[in-house]
């Protein structure tokens, strides 16, 4: 088990537009074990490589359910619905903030396994926005960049108006 260090706003590796993954390796598999136990750690639903500084286009979604760990390598959206979802989110790379983002209530994604075998994957509803979410790091974007608006500390602790929930 090796957690790695999750890098927060300011570090500039949370900013770049990252690389192909092109080696489907002990190396890549390392990169999402680790991950994983990342992630699990911090509990949270979502992580990118960036986040922990490696700035290939990697990430892994994991929302608790009986799916486990989702690994998408490559991921490219190719199918948003019109039909939009308004909800609450936060990033490991934000520890304490969260904010209003407008995301797609479905997509559907493309994307390599950890043997570079391709895949879609369709989601919906926190899957569609933990998609959305993960993959705009792999280009250098954060939530923030997006938002509706920025929620208060007391907002955080559950006073969110009605029609802002999902
Ligand atoms: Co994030």
């Amino acid at each position: 088990m090796a957690i790695r260090k999750i890098l927060e706003l300011g570090d500039p590796s949370l900013r770049k537009v990252c690389k192909k993954q092109e080696q489907f390796n002990l190396r890549l598999h390392i990169l999402l074990k680790d991950m994983a136990d990342t992630l699990h750690k911090a509990e949270g639903v979502g992580l990118a490589a960036p986040q922990v500084g490696i700035l290939r286009r990697v990430v892994i979604i994991d929302l608790g359910d009986e799916a486990g760990v989702r690994e998408l390598i490559n991921p490219e959206i190719i199918e948003r619905s019109e039909e939009t979802q308004c909800g609450r989110e936060g990033c490991l790379s934000l520890p304490g903030r969260q904010g209003i983002v407008t995301r797609p209530k479905r997509v559907k994604v493309r994307a390599q396994d950890r043997h570079g075998r391709f895949f879609e994957l369709e989601g919906e509803d926190l899957l569609a926005r933990a998609i959305c979410h993960e993959l705009d790091h792999l280009d250098g974007v954060l939530y923030i960049d997006e938002m509706d608006r920025e929620l208060s500390e007391e907002e955080i602790e559950g006073h969110v108006p009605e029609d802002d929930e999902q």
